[in-house]
């Protein structure tokens, strides 16, 4: 595994076998399976994943359970999608969402 642009140190790194490719702002990512899309990105050097909508300031991924809404990404077309309750799967396409989208337009 292509931990050289991780943050973290891996103990015990996952095997070729249980890592999944996705693919972040146009850029091939090689992560662990079974981790959620927040816990992907923060395992990268990432500057942001999201803009808040009242300020446009940059947000992280905070709670990592669904509460805060700090870590909306538009995830293979979706939006709004909340990268901490999303688990990665092969060839997942993530992007930064810069605001709030209504769904209902
Ligand atoms: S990190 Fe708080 S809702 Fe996702």
């Amino acid at each position: 595994m292509n931990t050289s642009n991780s943050k973290f140190t891996w103990n015990n790194p996952p095997e070729a076998s249980t890592t999944v490719t996705i693919n972040f702002e146009g850029e091939t990512r090689i992560v662990p399976a079974g981790v959620t899309v927040a816990a992907a990105l923060l395992g990268h050097d990432d500057e942001h994943v999201c803009r808040s909508a009242a300020d446009q300031e940059k947000r992280s991924p905070y709670c990592l359970m669904g509460v805060c809404f700090e870590c909306l990404v538009e995830i293979d077309g979706l939006q709004n999608r909340q990268a901490c309750l999303e688990p990665v799967f092969d060839g997942m396409s993530v992007k930064r969402q810069d605001k709030v989208v209504n769904e209902k337009k």
